[in-house]
């Protein structure tokens, strides 16, 4: 299934612009879930309430504040590979430094070890959890699994959203110095009347997939870029105000979130049952990240070049909402890897799946997919 994909940096950024040609309103993840993440998939005027309503989990100070605590569990993990000798930093050191951040400003620490039990992405947890009761009895690094293949599941995290949602309705915690995220997202009213609980698992849902798989893989590519350019720990290790420009070039390149869909603005109405998938067209940020006419070497990680706003993080009125949070977390772990640079090098050739794409003249671009293994040793 060949779908219509809009390609190049303008061009993106135009049609990110337009909800009414390239309109949200549609159901993503078609395979394991039947409601909407929320605000991602609606329109105006439906989107600004939502996004408005789940701000106040976005703010920079909110996050800012838990920067020590990110610090410190980064310092934890890096401990843990110092006395095994050995980690693969996609699984033992990206995952959970991630769901350990994630847990810390969400305030649920309770929940560290199952959502770790997920594995990488929400859609594989059970696989992932299959994975590791097939190899039961061996000797079993978590890294191993990410190899397994991967059948896409709901199941975990409905049950998990059902337990947590059943919980705060029954006992609503009003104070907002005391709650956690889930009381604070079913108590969300808009308009006046409460959310209900679809609403509420489609804010969940982004809350804890948008932030995982797309964090986890950015921490994977810096931790092997500084161990690949010791130029660049040196100059950050000097230059300690280029950490999120920094974070800037890697998520560029990276391009975590490689494309999106849209629905074309004459579907809007068209129940999704009606739909044809095919028809949807899909916003390319790899493209546009990599557009040659924007940045001529876009292939190459350059934390020193010139600043333009890449569109990693989208653009427009979906733009990323997770940007400070992905800029603090991974600001704290940068702070830590290069003042107190924990001695890693590769342990074996890094095993990195790479793909292809167009660019918007119908030119390749090679990028990175995923990082299937990335051994250190220390
Ligand atoms: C490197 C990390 C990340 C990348 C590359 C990324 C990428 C994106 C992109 C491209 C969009 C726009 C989607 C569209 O236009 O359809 C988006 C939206 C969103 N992201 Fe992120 N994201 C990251 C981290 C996070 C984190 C940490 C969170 C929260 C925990 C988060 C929560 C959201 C939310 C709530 C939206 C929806 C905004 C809206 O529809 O108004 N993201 N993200």
């Amino acid at each position: 299934m060949t779908r219509k994909e809009i390609r190049g940096y303008l061009e993106v950024r135009e049609a990110a612009k337009d909800f009414e040609t390239y309109s949200s309103d549609l159901l993503g993840d078609r395979d394991v879930r039947t409601y909407r993440q929320l605000p991602l998939e609606a329109d105006p005027p439906r989107h600004t309430q939502f996004r408005s309503a789940v701000q106040p989990l976005f703010m920079s100070d909110a996050i800012a504040v838990h920067r020590a605590a990110f610090s410190e569990h980064a310092r934890r993990l890096i401990a843990e590979i110092r006395s095994r000798g050995e980690a693969d930093i996609a699984s033992d050191f990206a995952l959970p430094y991630v769901i350990g951040c994630l847990s810390i400003i969400y305030n649920r620490p309770q929940d560290y070890e199952e959502w770790l039990s997920w594995g990488p992405d929400v859609w594989t947890a059970e696989s992932h959890q299959k994975g590791q009761t097939t190899k039961a009895g061996e000797e079993v690094l978590r890294d191993r699994n990410f190899d397994l293949p991967s059948e896409r599941d709901g199941r975990i995290l409905q049950a998990y959203l059902d337990r947590v949602f059943d919980h705060a309705e029954a006992n609503p915690v009003r104070d907002a110095a005391e709650q956690d995220v889930w009381d604070f997202v079913s108590q969300i009213e808009i308009d006046g009347q409460k959310i209900n609980r679809q609403e509420m698992q489609g804010i969940a849902n982004v809350l804890l997939a948008g932030g995982r798989d797309t964090v986890i893989k950015l921490v994977t590519g810096l931790v092997w870029h500084l161990i690949g350019h010791p130029e660049d720990r040196e100059f950050l290790a000097a230059n300690q105000d280029w950490f999120n420009r920094t974070i800037a070039e890697m998520v560029r390149f990276l391009t975590p979130l490689p494309k999106m869909e849209r629905v074309t603005g004459d579907q809007i109405g068209t129940p999704d049952s009606d739909r044809d998938p095919s028809q949807y067209v899909l916003l390319n940020f790899v493209s546009a990240n990599h557009d040659r006419e924007i940045w001529p070497d876009s292939d190459v990680i350059d934390i020193r070049r010139e600043r333009k706003p890449h569109l990693a993080f989208g653009f427009g009125r979906h733009s990323c909402m997770g940007m400070n949070i992905t800029e603090h977390e991974v600001g704290s772990l940068l702070g830590v890897l290069v003042n107190e640079w924990p001695g890693w090098v590769f342990a074996a050739e890094p095993e990195i799946s790479w793909a292809s794409d167009l660019d918007k003249h119908g030119n390749a671009i090679r990028y990175i997919n995923r990082f299937d293994e990335l051994r250190v040793r220390v």
